[in-house]
């Protein structure tokens, strides 16, 4: 099949100056991402916070630049964005969309929820605002939002309900691939089910790709078809779900994995012991980033380890066999 999203070798640094005089120093926040994403399905990202989760989010919705590498998309490779045109940008965000984190923050409380939800059809397609707002109340359905709502503003409704407005906003565009940087996280556990039912009949409806973003093992686990565990910018493991879940391969995911406990008691699964402290990006310690941490490590970790097959995943170290 055909891939709807494909990254390779994908480098990003952020320049950071800490103090007016001081020299500017790069922070290596992604480094060497390479992932594909077929239609309809979902790519878990999993990995602590500061991994680079939400930076790969940015660079694929050209927010930030990338340093090396390329991202196909629907068959179009950005390289960089230096010089890109804003028809290329256009076509770019008619295909991939973001919804994020806080439902409270990301929506502006001076627009109507219609507004809202047309603004990005009638920016890029400049429609009037009759039809635009037809087409946003039909969209308004659709995420299970009352079409008499469609006057209010955003303080007037609940989180779970912002966020269905987040949703339908990223939809308008009827984009192939959304990105979902922790969609859930903000809303109460009992609304975190409806939203998530909400994204997974979309998905079945309108044939669309997910990026899922979580610190939530046991959500990740209960909507994706693949994960991708993150350590400090780098992947350190990619595989179908169940495989990932079911036979943690590297350290750092069996790490992951034992101290979530939801997930945990599906599977006996052998702990490992996590000593150490998380190195900083600044200053990344030669060979693997997890070996300060990790129980298996030994003089070989310093040496650069490429990613290897092992069953059907791949794995940036297999000592943990
Ligand atoms: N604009 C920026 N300028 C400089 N450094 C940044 C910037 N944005 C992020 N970083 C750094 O890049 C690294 C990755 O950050 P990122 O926000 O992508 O992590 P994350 O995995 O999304 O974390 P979280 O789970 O907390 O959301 C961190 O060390 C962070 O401090
Ligand atoms: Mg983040």
């Amino acid at each position: 099949m055909n891939n709807i999203l494909e990254i390779n070798n994908l480098y990003k640094e952020y320049n950071v100056k800490q103090g007016i005089f001081a020299k500017e120093i790069y922070l290596p926040a992604l480094r060497d991402i390479s992932l594909k994403l077929e239609p309809g399905k979902t790519l878990g990202i999993v990995g602590e916070s500061g991994c680079g989760k939400s930076t790969l989010a940015k660079v694929l919705t050209l927010i930030e630049d990338l340093k090396s590498g390329d991202i196909i998309l629907d068959g179009v490779k950005l390289v960089t964005q230096e010089n890109i045109s804003q028809n290329f940008q256009k076509n770019w965000y008619q295909k991939i969309q973001m919804v994020f984190q806080d439902p409270y923050q990301s929506l502006n409380p001076r627009k109507r929820v219609w507004e809202i939800i047309a603004d990005p059809k009638i920016v890029s397609e400049n429609l009037s605002k009759e039809t635009a707002k037809n087409e946003a109340i039909l969209m308004m359905e659709k995420v299970g939002l009352r079409k008499e709502l469609a006057e209010r503003y955003p303080h007037q409704f609940s989180g779970g309900q912002r966020q269905r407005i987040g949703i339908a906003r990223a939809l308008m565009l009827q984009p192939k691939v959304l990105i979902l940087d922790e969609p859930v996280s903000a809303l109460d556990v009992s609304v975190q089910a409806q939203v998530l039912n909400l994204l997974l009949e979309l998905q079945r409806e309108m044939n669309l790709s997910y990026l899922f973003i979580s610190h939530d093992l046991s959500v990740v686990q209960h909507v994706s078809d693949q994960i991708l565990v993150m350590y400090l910018g780098e992947v350190v493991e990619y595989g179908p779900r169940d495989e990932v879940f079911n036979h943690p391969k590297h350290p750092y995911t069996k790490m992951l994995l034992a101290s979530a406990p939801k997930v945990r008691e599906s599977e006996a699964r052998e702990e490992i012991e996590v000593q150490g402290e998380i190195p900083s990006l600044f200053d990344l310690p030669t060979g693997c980033a997890f070996k300060s941490r990790c129980p298996y490590a030994d003089e070989s970790c310093s040496s650069k380890i490429e990613m290897q097959k092992l069953n059907q995943s791949l794995v940036r170290c297999i000592k943990a066999q």
